[in-house]
């Protein structure tokens, strides 16, 4: 199969490495893709929203496959536009990613199909929003309805905080018209889980749960990122909470999505908070997660090219996925002052020595090659991937993958998987 995988980051590199490994393969292009990327595909300059260039792109090379990673070309309908050019893709249609494009929408779908999710509702006036988190108090959560790049959602914990992020999202309109409409929500209370599923529109098939660690700061301090680190099964994804997951949250999904007339197809990416009763829906993404993707793919023993064939060809009733035993951990490595301004152009050395390390893989999430040498050029610049008997077995040489690397403006959470090893010893 000739395989097209869109997107530049630690995810894209991850999908690339996995679907690399497959006898079904015969070509793999990866767009834009990064230096990671360049090792094992063929990096094809195309930016990721740049639909039509890369419709015109699979035509012209006779792509079977194309596996978008990020949800901007998603949104944009780049599912659609191949379907129409006649070009499998594994990945929801414009209507099915509102899934992710929109909270309203998510909310809607969650009350329609009775899954379980925090009390909700949605603003389009400030001063309404006001009034409603006044009398509600706090601690109480407040969400831009529109994509926020990962900014649009505030956990309040005092009535000021409400109040500032009303203010900020519809007065000052800091996401522009993400947030003209907001959703104003109860603040639920567990330890959080990424449920992932693959989806044909029928069917789902579970494809791991992991726990990403959001926060920049040790200890969960400090503003939101796209995810500093994340570890494979946390303790608290246990059997139960996996299985009430797919039954009440992700499988009824998919079918009042169905429905709709708006089958979803891709990967389903349910945040769930487990609170003591269950698991609640926090959000849905149409995508895989990013550091989760890197964390889950190295504990599978299948051929994902293999599975992802069968659920374009709507055959995943007919699937069944193997896994590893064991831990698997990644740590990021950002660029100092990451989420805030971060500086580019810096080298990073010593990834041959720390990416030889056993059981250790190094995916390329924001990088540059230059000559013989890496450059750092993103916020998230490398995600440090290690599987091992367990999951203390998998951090320890994740974190001597890092030791090993020499970079100057780099910085990493020195704690990730700490709360899951303390639930594990407890
Ligand atoms: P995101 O939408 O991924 O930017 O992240 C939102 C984050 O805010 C989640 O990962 C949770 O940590 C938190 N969050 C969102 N909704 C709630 C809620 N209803 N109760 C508690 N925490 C929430
Ligand atoms: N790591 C969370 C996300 O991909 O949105």
């Amino acid at each position: 199969m000739r395989v097209l995988i869109v997107g530049s980051g630690g995810r894209e590199h991850a999908l690339a490495w996995a679907i690399a490994k497959s006898p079904l393969l015969t070509k793999l292009y990866v767009a834009p893709g990064n230096p990671g990327t360049a090792a094992i595909a063929e990096n094809v300059p195309l930016r990721t929203v740049d639909i039509a260039g890369i419709v015109a792109f699979a035509k012209d090379q006779k792509i079977d496959l194309v596996v978008p990673g990020p949800e901007a070309p998603l949104v944009g309908g780049i599912a659609d536009a191949l379907l129409e050019a006649g070009i499998a893709c594994f990945g929801p249609s414009q209507a099915a990613a509102a899934l992710e494009g929109s909270k309203i929408f998510t909310k809607q779908v969650a009350d329609a199909a009775g899954i379980p999710t925090a009390r909700w509702e949605k603003f389009s006036d400030a001063e309404t929003a006001h009034a409603y988190v006044e009398a509600a108090g706090a601690p109480i959560v407040v969400k831009a309805d529109g994509l926020a790049a990962g900014k649009g959602v505030v956990v309040a914990m005092t009535l000021d905080e409400a109040h500032e992020a009303i203010t900020a999202i519809m007065e000052d309109k800091v996401h522009g018209a993400a947030g003209a409409e907001v959703v104003i929500e109860q603040c639920l209370v567990g330890e959080e889980i990424s449920v992932f599923a693959l989806c044909d529109g029928e069917e789902a098939l579970f494809f791991g749960a992991a726990a990403d660690h959001k926060r920049v700061g040790e200890g969960d301090t400090g503003p939101n990122t796209g995810g500093m680190g994340a570890i494979f099964n946390p303790p608290w994804a246990t059997e139960d909470v996996i299985r009430r997951g797919m039954e009440e949250i992700v499988r009824p999904a998919l079918k009042e999505m169905k429905n709709r007339g708006t089958p979803f197809r891709g990967f389903l990416f349910a945040g769930l908070m487990v609170e003591a009763d269950g698991p609640k829906l926090i959000e849905f993404n149409v995508r895989f997660g990013d550091p989760e993707c890197e964390t889950i793919l190295p504990m599978l023993e299948s051929d994902l090219l293999a599975v992802l064939r069968a659920a374009v060809a709507g055959e995943l009733a007919d699937v069944r996925v193997a896994w590893r035993t064991g831990g698997s951990a990644t740590v990021v490595m950002c660029a100092k002052g990451y989420p805030g301004a971060y500086a580019t152009g810096s080298e990073i050395y010593g990834l041959e020595e720390a990416g030889c390390l056993p059981d250790v893989t190094i995916f390329h999430a924001g990088t540059m090659a230059e000559q013989e040498g890496v450059l750092a050029n993103g916020g998230r610049v490398l995600a440090v991937n290690a599987i091992g008997t367990d999951l203390s077995v998998a951090l320890a040489r994740a974190y001597e993958a890092i030791d090993r690397l020499d970079w100057e403006d780099g910085f990493c959470r020195r704690d990730i998987g700490r709360r899951a090893l303390r639930a594990l010893h407890a």
